[in-house]
């Protein structure tokens, strides 16, 4: 019931480059660490311009979710009808209240208008909050499958 209040007054919106330091703070309340470096990196990858498809979602008007996605250029071969979820957060005192799956059926529709018809994500197996959430809006295993060679 509460959640349903939250998620009414949730706003989806396309991300801009300014919202750079709010997405830092967010990623830095998750991991513990601060990655701007690597953040503005991923902006100037993927911020604002297409194929970026990435939305953020603010309460009040501050930024308490994010969900970072492009639009598949043939990496590992697959077409470019291929959705990719990058990343993606929520403020640790707002999460359990329905704000990703909000966050991914407002990316999903964005995926849609571009004909996209599937959405793949990578996870690691053992980050349980992030698989319970993909399974539990729909993702099921793909077939790509990661390999990798110990040099040392
Ligand atoms: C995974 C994550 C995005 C989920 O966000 P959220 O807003 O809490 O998700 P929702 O409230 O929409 O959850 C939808 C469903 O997903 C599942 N789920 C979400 N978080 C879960 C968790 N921590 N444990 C188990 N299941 C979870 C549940 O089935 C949930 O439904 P329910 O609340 O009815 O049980 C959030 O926990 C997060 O940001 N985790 C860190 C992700 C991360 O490391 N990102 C990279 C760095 S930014």
């Amino acid at each position: 019931m509460m959640a349903e209040n939250l998620l009414q007054k949730i706003k989806v919106r396309k991300l801009k480059f300014d919202d750079l330091n709010a997405i830092v703070e967010i990623d830095h309340r998750i991991l513990g660490t601060k990655r701007p470096t690597y953040w503005h990196q991923k902006f100037e990858e993927t911020g604002g311009e297409e194929p970026s498809k990435s939305l953020v979602a603010e309460l009040d008007g501050k930024i308490e979710g994010f969900i970072i996605g492009t639009v598949s250029g043939w990496e590992f071969g697959v077409p470019n009808t291929i959705g990719w979820i990058d990343t993606i957060g929520v403020n640790p005192d707002y999460q359990k209240k329905g704000i990703a799956t909000f966050l991914f059926q407002a990316i999903m529709e964005e995926f849609k208008k571009d004909g996209i018809e599937n959405i793949y994500a990578l996870v690691k197996w053992e980050d349980w909050d992030l698989m319970s959430f993909f399974k539990a809006v729909g993702f099921t295993k793909g077939n790509i499958i990661n390999l990798e060679y110990k040099i040392r």
